[in-house]
């Protein structure tokens, strides 16, 4: 794991933003893996200025949310379809046939999650899966207890995520409490992860997931297995890391760095 403190949110946003932008310049039938929350708000827009500017092209991008509600239709404003036509997919020239998320209305669940499983290995794997963390240290919907190797499957919220949710859901009483998650296997297979933390009611699972023992109770504590994952933060959620100091020295120093050093600048 790489962990880069940037000053503020809105510098963690920039960073993030300029990773993902990089490589999809890079490999523009990127595949990339998407997350939601309000975490991922400034950073979707972010990519939507990129766009506009004329600098970033999503045109072959495809891309494979992480989950989804089940029972609500696409056109909710609170299914996660809508989050992302609205925050991403509407602000930039992707084409939404390359975008997709698990059918949390299909009849048959567990054959839509064979199918969402089968698209992705279709298209090659995910090449770089964005992530945040609920508060309880999900992943996805991969809430504690959730098989390090499992694979994308309907899961039962827990209370704290319906509690966590439901502001975006209108209310605890109307939030769906089952969604489909891609599995904390699926998401290690992906190439590359990038982990978006802010915030200081993060710090604390933030530094379980970093720095603790590896444990189906805190799933994204499973991203130490990972050989090539990121995690970018601002100073609120880095506040409780054992090893703030070694990771500031690493983004300062590390030539692959350089490049990016600017954003410590306040
Ligand atoms: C939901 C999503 C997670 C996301 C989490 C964080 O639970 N399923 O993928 O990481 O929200 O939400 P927020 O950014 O609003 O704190």
């Amino acid at each position: 794991m790489e962990v880069i403190i940037l000053p503020s949110r809105e510098k963690a946003n920039l960073l993030a933003a300029k990773l993902i932008a990089k490589e999809l310049r890079e490999k523009p039938h990127l595949v990339l893996g998407l997350a939601t929350g309000r975490t991922m708000e400034r950073l979707y827009h972010l990519l939507g200025d990129l766009h506009r500017e004329g600098t970033l092209d999503f045109s072959l991008c495809r891309t494979f949310n992480l989950d989804e509600y089940i029972g609500l239709p696409p056109a909710s404003p609170y299914s996660y379809r809508h989050y992302m036509n609205e925050h991403l997919f509407h602000r930039v020239n992707i084409d939404l046939r390359n975008t997709h998320l698990p059918d949390g209305m299909a009849a048959d669940l567990q054959t839509a999650c064979r199918h969402y499983e089968a698209m992705i290995a279709e298209c090659g794997g995910i090449d770089l899966q964005l992530l945040g963390i609920g508060a309880d240290g999900h992943i996805g919907f991969n809430e504690p207890l959730s098989a390090l190797r499992s694979r994308t499957r309907p899961k039962a919220l827990t209370p704290a995520t319906i509690q966590q949710n439901a502001p975006l859901c209108g209310g605890e009483a109307d939030m769906p409490k089952r969604a489909i998650t891609m599995g904390v296997g699926t998401i290690l297979e992906a190439k590359h992860c990038l982990m978006l933390v802010t915030g200081s009611s993060k710090a604390k699972v933030l530094a379980q997931a970093v720095e603790g023992p590896i444990t189906s109770m805190v799933t994204a504590s499973a991203l130490q297995l990972h050989p090539h994952c990121r995690v970018i933060v601002d100073a609120k959620a880095g506040a409780e890391l054992q090893g703030k100091e070694y990771y500031n020295w690493i983004f300062r120093n590390e030539p692959e760095w350089a490049e990016y050093q600017p954003l410590l600048e306040e």
